[in-house]
């Protein structure tokens, strides 16, 4: 492809989280911390709450307003600075359902049904779920290049929806022979935090829609409930952490609990290991709690702040949306000049 070569457009982050049910420390490890370390090196960072994508799945309509609030306030209290970064809600800019319906015409149905998150979550019931969760990762590609986003800071889970975005730019440039129009953008996914496991099964990702409480440490848990589930966490017969990161191999518990650790502490996992390797879990599992609370406990309490004050959320919200309308209109207004639709 040559399309990133001849994009010259400047460096800009998009990232997007669903106000779904609770965060918990995967979306912060493999997202949020992301979003923020980003915004402190200096990127311009768009991030949104995407309540279009929420409806593809069944939702209570009188719980969303909050739900939506609860992610930005996760956003806030995390440490975008909404004059820094713009933070804004996904309905409340046109520029994604507009392009997402282009971007429809673009995509073709064979790369849609190669989506595994859709097989996952559809299950045997494909027949029976809503044309939008199918599309769901149409409306993601429209996210990110409704701003021409060259870096989308995610979670391993969503390379496969990135790759999707990137086809779909390249094909947008190359149907419309506007070579470099949108950029083909790029998963920020590596690090240790990018695949943060249950708690209580080394072998599945930690999730909000596990029936396990303990398998997943939530944004809103107060330090003795964090405690208790790193205490409870999942390990194994053989006991002591490994010297090296070999010793990890066929240990996903462990492997999973050094990550976070090295995650949370910026160490690499050697030297996680260099520091307690021969150690036993009654030795590192309250090191790993302290540590974890040092870093989540200030973030639970901004994030009450910021709860208990919807309309410092909401003002923040009104100018995140403003700066997403301004920077994605004018984009809007090219794709419908390179369309071909009438001007009025
Ligand atoms: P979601 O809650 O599914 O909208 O996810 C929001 C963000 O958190 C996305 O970037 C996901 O890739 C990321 N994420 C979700 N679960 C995990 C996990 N267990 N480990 C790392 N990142 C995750
Ligand atoms: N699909 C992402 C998730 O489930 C959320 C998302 C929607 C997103 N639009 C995005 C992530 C754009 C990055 C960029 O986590």
């Amino acid at each position: 492809m040559t399309d990133v070569q001849s994009y010259s457009g400047p460096n800009r982050v998009f990232s997007g989280i669903q106000p779904t049910g609770n965060l918990h420390l995967g979306n912060y490890l493999g997202a949020l911390k992301k979003f923020v370390d980003l915004q402190a090196a200096g990127w311009t960072g768009i991030y949104c709450v995407v309540d279009l994508h929420a409806i593809t799945q069944p939702h209570d309509p009188a719980l969303l307003p909050d739900q939506t609030r609860q992610i930005a306030a996760a956003m806030l209290a995390c440490g975008l600075d909404p004059d820094q970064s713009t933070v804004f809600v996904q309905s409340a800019v046109p520029a994604h359902a507009e392009l997402a319906w282009i971007f429809n015409c673009v995509a073709r149905m064979g790369w849609l049904e190669k989506m595994t998150q859709f097989k996952d979550k559809g299950g045997e019931n494909s027949e029976r779920v809503s044309v939008g969760l199918f599309d769901y990762p149409v409306l993601q590609a429209a996210d990110i290049l409704a701003y021409r986003a060259t870096h989308v800071p995610v979670g391993e889970d969503q390379q496969q929806h990135l790759e999707l975005s990137r086809n779909i730019a390249a094909r947008f440039n190359q149907q419309y022979d506007a070579p470099g129009f949108f950029p083909e953008p790029e998963a920020l996914i590596e690090g240790p935090g990018a695949r943060i496991m249950s708690l209580k099964d080394g072998s599945k990702k930690m999730s909000k829609s596990d029936p396990s409480d303990l398998s997943r440490i939530n944004l809103v848990d107060d330090r003795d409930t964090i405690a208790r589930k790193i205490k409870k966490a999942k390990t194994d017969l053989l006991g002591d952490l490994p010297e090296t990161e070999d010793g990890l191999e066929g240990r996903p518990e462990v492997e999973n609990l050094v990550g976070i650790y090295s995650a949370f502490s910026g160490q690499s996992v050697e030297a996680v290991l260099a520091e307690f390797g021969g150690a036993g879990f009654g030795t590192f599992k309250p090191a790993l709690a302290e540590l974890a609370i040092s870093h989540l406990a200030p973030i639970t309490e901004r994030m009450r702040a910021y709860m208990a004050d919807p309309a410092e959320i909401d003002r923040a919200l009104q100018k995140g949306a403003e700066k997403a309308h301004a920077i994605s209109a004018p984009v809007i207004k090219e794709v419908r000049d390179v369309i071909g639709f009438w001007k009025s």
